[in-house]
C-alpha cells in the first residue's frame, strides 16, 4: 500500500541515527520512494552517504544546497506524501512546537501540508523535562503523530524511557498513516492455517498451511479500516496484538467459533486450509508398534464454507482452493457448490503451492465466472489485491441488485 509513495526521512542528532538506515531500508524494500534530511548534527553519527546508498538519492543537508536536480525546500515539502523525523530530539520537537524554521528540516516540517509523524529518542531526563511533555502535548493537539519512545538501557548510560521505538512499530504506524480506509464499516471474519486433527497425544493429521495468507488478509483489512475477527489454526506466526483472533486447533473447534461470529460479519474470508477428514478414534495413549500395518479411520469433518454458503444472506463469501489438476474448472465447480462470490485457486504442485513462502500465485475468479490470473506476488500484497477484487465484486453486485429491484417494480407498476 505504501508502493510508489514518496516518504521524506527527517534525521536529527541522536545515536540513533544509525537506527534510521533500517527504516528507509525498509520503505525502499516496499517500493517507495525515499528523501532524507539530515541535520548538521545527525551528520556527527552517521555520514549521508550511507543514505544515499540506502534512499538511492542524494540526501539533502542544506537550506540552500547546491542539489543536482535542483530541489527547493517548498518543493521537497509539497512532494511528501509523509514527513518522518526519526530519530527526533527534544530540539526539533520544540522548534516544530514552536513553529521555527532555521535549517532544513525543520522549514520543511513547517512548509509541508503532509502527515508528520515523530518518532523522538533522547535522554530520559530530558524526555521527562515538562517543557519537552509540553512540546509534544502541543504536537499531538495539532494532529502529529508521535510514535512514543521505548524504556529501556540507553546510549548514555541512563535506564529509561528515551530509546527510539521499533522499526517495525514505525513503518506499521506509517502503512497506518498512508493507507486509505476504504473498508471502514466492514466487519471481516477471516480464517487462517491449518487444522491439526490428532491421532494420539503425539500425532496429528494436519497440512502444509503456514497461516501466512490469512494472516496478511487480518493485517490489511484492518489497515484499511475494518473491524476483524481472525480464526486461526495452530501457527508459528506471530500474534497480530491489535486484531481480535480467537485460536483454534481441530475443525470441529473452527467450525463452532466461525458460527458463533458468522452473524455479525459482513465478509467472510476462509483461508484456512481444514482437514476434510479426522481420525475416527484419538487414542488417550501413544499408539505403540506393535503390528506390522496399521489402519487408521478416517470420518469426514463438517465443512465450514458450505454451511456458510447455505446460509449466506447477504453475507460476501470468498473461499481458497489449492488444485493439482484442472485449476479453474474445479475451482468453479467449488464456487458454485458453496454458493461463494469469489474464490483464489493456487496450482499446488507449482512453486511448493505458495505453501510457507513468503508469495504465492493465484487466480481469483468471481461468481459470475470472470477469471483474473495474478503474477506471483509478495502475500502482503497479494492480501490487498484480493481486497481489491472483493470490494469491486461486492460494489458491482450492489449495482446489479439495485438495477434487478428497479427493473422488477417496473414491471410490476406496469401489471398493476
Ligand atoms: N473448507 C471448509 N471446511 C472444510 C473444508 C474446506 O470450510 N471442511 C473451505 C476452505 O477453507 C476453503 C474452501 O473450503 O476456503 C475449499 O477448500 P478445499 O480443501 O480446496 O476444498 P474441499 O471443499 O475440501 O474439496 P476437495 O478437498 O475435495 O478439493
Amino acid at each position: 500500500m505504501i508502493k510508489g509513495k514518496q516518504i521524506v526521512v527527517g534525521i536529527t542528532g541522536g545515536i540513533a541515527a544509525y537506527k534510521a538506515a533500517d527504516l528507509v531500508r525498509q520503505f525502499r524494500k516496499r517500493d517507495a520512494a525515499v528523501d532524507v534530511i539530515m541535520t548538521r548534527n545527525a551528520q556527527h553519527f552517521v555520514t549521508p552517504l550511507t543514505f544515499q546508498t540506502i534512499s538511492g538519492h542524494p540526501v539533502f543537508t542544506d537550506l540552500f544546497g547546491n542539489y543536482q536536480p535542483e530541489i527547493s525546500h517548498i518543493a521537497l515539502a509539497d512532494k511528501a506524501d509523509i514527513l518522518i523525523i526519526a530519530p527526533a530530539t527534544a530540539n526539533i520537537i520544540a522548534k516544530i512546537a514552536s513553529g521555527l524554521a532555521d535549517d532544513l528540516l525543520s522549514t520543511v516540517a513547517l512548509a509541508t501540508t503532509a502527515p508528520l509523524l515523530i518518532a523522538p529518542a533522547m535522554n530520559t531526563k530530558m524526555w521527562e523535562n515538562p517543557i519537552t511533555q509540553d512540546n509534544v502535548k502541543k504536537l499531538k493537539e495539532r494532529t502529529i503523530t508521535i510514535v512514543d519512545p521505548s524504556t529501556g538501557e540507553l546510549a548514555c548510560g541512563y535506564e529509561g524511557k528515551g530509546r527510539l521505538a521499533e522499526i517495525e512499530d514505525i513503518v506499521d504506524k506509517t502503512l497506518d498513516i498512508l493507507t486509505p480506509k476504504d473498508l471502514h464499516g466492514e466487519r471481516i471474519l477471516i480464517t487462517a492455517g491449518p487444522t491439526h486433527e490428532p491421532i494420539d497425544p503425539i500425532r496429528m493429521l494436519t497440512n502444509r498451511s503456514s497461516g501466512k495468507m490469512g494472516y496478511a488478509l487480518a493485517e490489511a483489512s484492518y489497515r484499511r479500516g475494518a473491524e476483524v475477527m481472525l480464526v486461526t489454526g495452530p501457527t508459528t506466526l506471530m500474534p497480530l496484538d491489535h486484531i481480535h483472533t480467537i485460536r483454534v486447533t481441530n475443525a470441529f473447534e473452527m467450525d463452532k467459533a466461525v458460527s458463533k461470529h458468522y452473524k455479525s460479519c459482513s465478509i467472510v474470508i476462509k483461508a484456512a486450509a481444514v482437514s476434510d477428514y479426522r481420525p475416527k478414534k484419538s487414542f488417550r495413549e501413544k499408539v505403540k508398534k506393535t503390528h506390522k500395518t496399521l489402519t487408521l479411520e478416517l470420518e469426514r469433518n463438517p465443512d465450514i464454507l458450505y454451511k456458510m454458503g447455505k446460509n449466506k444472506g447477504s453475507r460476501f463469501l470468498v473461499g481458497f482452493a489449492a488444485e493439482t489438476k484442472n485449476l479453474i474448472s474445479q475451482a468453479k465447480s467449488k464456487l458454485d457448490r458453496k454458493n461463494l462470490d469469489l474464490i483464489v485457486v493456487n496450482h499446488a504442485l507449482q512453486n511448493d503451492g505458495g505453501f510457507g513462502s513468503d508469495s504465492n500465485e493465484v487466480t481469483l475468479i468471481d461468481y459470475e465466472g470472470k477469471v483474473e490470473t495474478l503474477p506471483r506476488l509478495k502475500k502482503t500484497e497479494l492480501a490487498d489485491k484480493i481486497l481489491d477484487t472483493i470490494k469491486a465484486v461486492k460494489a458491482e453486485k450492489k449495482a446489479t441488485a439495485g438495477q434487478k429491484k428497479a427493473t422488477d417494480s417496473a414491471v410490476k407498476r406496469k401489471n398493476r
